[in-house]
């Protein structure tokens, strides 16, 4: 990723990013998903903290998760460890992935293809998906559809998006400013960060947009046919309103 872009520390500080992310709204339709792959294999890309990579490893999916930061990866082995769950984690950069393996599922959950600021990164990590991903594998992600009102009013205001407390102790509110770059479809998000009642810093939290034309022709180019695309969680069809816009893809070629 270019470095003018990137993700402050404290967002992907493993103990703040638990106390934020309780929701687990996506996790029965990872887990109607991989029913259909019963005993596969499944690769989780971006796994974090394992908000989702534990739960389903519960359920009984075989899970191997990736991520590049330490903090996130530390904390996801600590609450495997301590729930004596055997998980698999991987430390890794997902533009350059070379594993041995090849799997059922490949997902990408939770928003993370935003963190590819440039086509290059994107394209990179689809190949590295079509490289690991069996012939009839599926190959499932979700971001969001772009929402041109929603930036345009965010920007003219500051508020505040999360108040919490982390289970290390500390009280965290977090309020929200943006500014979108037309350019390079980056949205520049700035999280001020408040401790325990006092200003800590300003985080970056810059986010890639995909417009939904542009995803599906990327994925076309790179050889993926798209099964199902919805605009929510529950399989809504994808439509001008939907938040989200989740792939279900297979290998064409
Ligand atoms: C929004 S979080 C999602 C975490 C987790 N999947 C979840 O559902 O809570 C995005 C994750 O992507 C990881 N990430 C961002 N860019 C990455 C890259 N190039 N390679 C590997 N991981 C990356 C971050 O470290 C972070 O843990």
């Amino acid at each position: 990723m270019e470095n003018k872009y990137n993700v402050g520390e404290l967002i992907y500080d493993g103990n703040i990013y638990d106390g934020m992310n309780i929701e687990i709204a996506d996790l029965p339709f990872y887990s109607r998903w991989f029913d259909k792959k019963m005993n596969g294999s499944i690769l989780e890309l971006c796994c974090g903290t394992g908000r989702l990579t534990i739960p389903l490893t519960q359920e009984g999916y075989n899970i191997t998760g990736v991520d590049n930061n330490t903090s996130m990866l530390k904390q996801a082995t600590g609450k495997a460890n301590e729930l004596k769950i055997p998980t698999r984690f991987i430390e890794s950069d997902i533009r350059c992935l070379d594993l041995s393996e090849v799997y059922d599922i490949i997902f990408i959950p939770f928003n993370s293809i935003h963190h590819l600021y440039t086509n290059k990164d994107f394209f990179k990590v689809l190949i590295n998906v079509k490289k690991h991903l069996k012939k009839d594998g599926y190959f499932i992600f979700d971001c969001f559809n772009p929402n041109i009102h929603y930036i345009i009013n965010s920007e003219k205001e500051e508020k505040i998006i999360a108040n919490f407390s982390t289970k290390d102790g500390r009280k965290v509110v977090i309020k929200q400013t943006m500014i979108y770059e037309n350019k390079t479809q980056i949205n520049r998000i700035k999280w001020h960060y408040f401790i325990n009642g006092e200003f800590d810093s300003i985080q970056n939290m810059d986010m890639r947009l995909f417009f939904p034309k542009e995803l599906d022709a990327y994925l076309s180019i790179h050889g993926f046919k798209i099964i199902n695309k919805f605009g929510g969680f529950e399989e809504e069809a994808f439509e001008n309103k939907s938040e989200k816009q989740i792939f279900v893809c297979k290998k064409e070629y």
